[in-house]
């Protein structure tokens, strides 16, 4: 009987021990994922524009992993490099056939960093993706209100589930056009509020976005990201009692 209590005890000191490590782990660590089954949702645009739009405001380092195989990001920041602007944040090439990046203990490395670890993803659900949803702190998930884009969001809501990834999902309407009535606006809104944090700014429709590069935010672009971005920023500040 004795036993079994100390056994008990032992236990919960663990757990507590656990929580503690974790806490610590989630107070300085920063994983933000911008991930969606769906393609051409916007999710490497805003990447980068958070990104850039963090490297402004935040003290923090920021690094950049790109885990699409397509490497829109990086191709980006490699074309950039021309560029007379200095650079705001390196960006790698991850889950490549020679530079592996399943592998936890790189994840749990990057955990317990003060930077922030931006990762963009490709529109496809990969195996090697499921480590990173599992850990990551923040999923971002851009979304439009579209009969495809509206079923893959729900999709990738389930895979999470399922992963029971315990990531803050925070969920941004993209290329969200003003002038347009969405019929299943309402309906999407309510269901997805139920997965994750709606932010309730969208990202527009904007031209100006389409020519986004890794040295700066333009006035413009700066202005169509702004309202959304500081809502997801101070989300998060508030979710992992942190500051970005
Ligand atoms: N808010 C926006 N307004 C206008 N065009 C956008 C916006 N966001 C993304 N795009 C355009 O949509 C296309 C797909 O965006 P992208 O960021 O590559 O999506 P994903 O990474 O999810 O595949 C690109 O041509 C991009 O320039
Ligand atoms: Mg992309």
């Amino acid at each position: 009987m004795n036993s079994k209590k100390e056994e008990k005890k032992e236990n919960e000191t663990d757990s507590c021990l656990l929580k503690i490590i974790n806490y610590q782990l989630k107070t300085n660590t920063m994983i933000i994922t911008f991930a969606t089954q769906k393609g051409g949702a916007g999710k490497t645009t805003l990447a980068i524009a958070f990104a850039n739009y963090i490297s402004a405001v935040s003290e923090r380092k920021i690094n950049v992993f790109d885990f699409d195989y397509q490497k829109s990001f990086y191709n980006k920041w490699k074309e950039d490099e021309v560029s007379e602007l200095p650079k705001l944040y390196e960006v790698e090439i991850a889950g490549d056939e020679q530079r592996p990046f399943s592998d936890f203990e790189q994840l749990i490395g990057l955990k317990e960093s003060k930077d922030v670890n931006v990762f963009d993803l490709a529109g496809t659900l990969d195996e090697k993706y499921s480590d990173l949803l599992i850990y990551s702190d923040v999923i971002i998930i851009p979304f439009e209100y579209s009969d495809v884009s509206v079923k893959s969001t729900l999709v990738f809501k389930n895979v999470l589930g399922m992963l029971e990834s315990e990531a803050e999902r925070i969920f941004i309407r993209s290329k969200y056009d003003k002038g347009y009535k969405y019929l299943n606006q309402k309906e999407m809104d309510t269901e997805i509020s139920k997965y994750g944090m709606l932010i309730e700014s969208p990202v527009f429709k904007r031209n100006c976005l389409q020519t986004i590069d890794t040295r700066k935010l333009t006035y413009e672009q700066k202005y169509a990201v702004k309202n959304p971005f500081n809502e997801i920023i101070e989300y998060i500040n508030e979710a992992l009692q942190t500051t970005i």
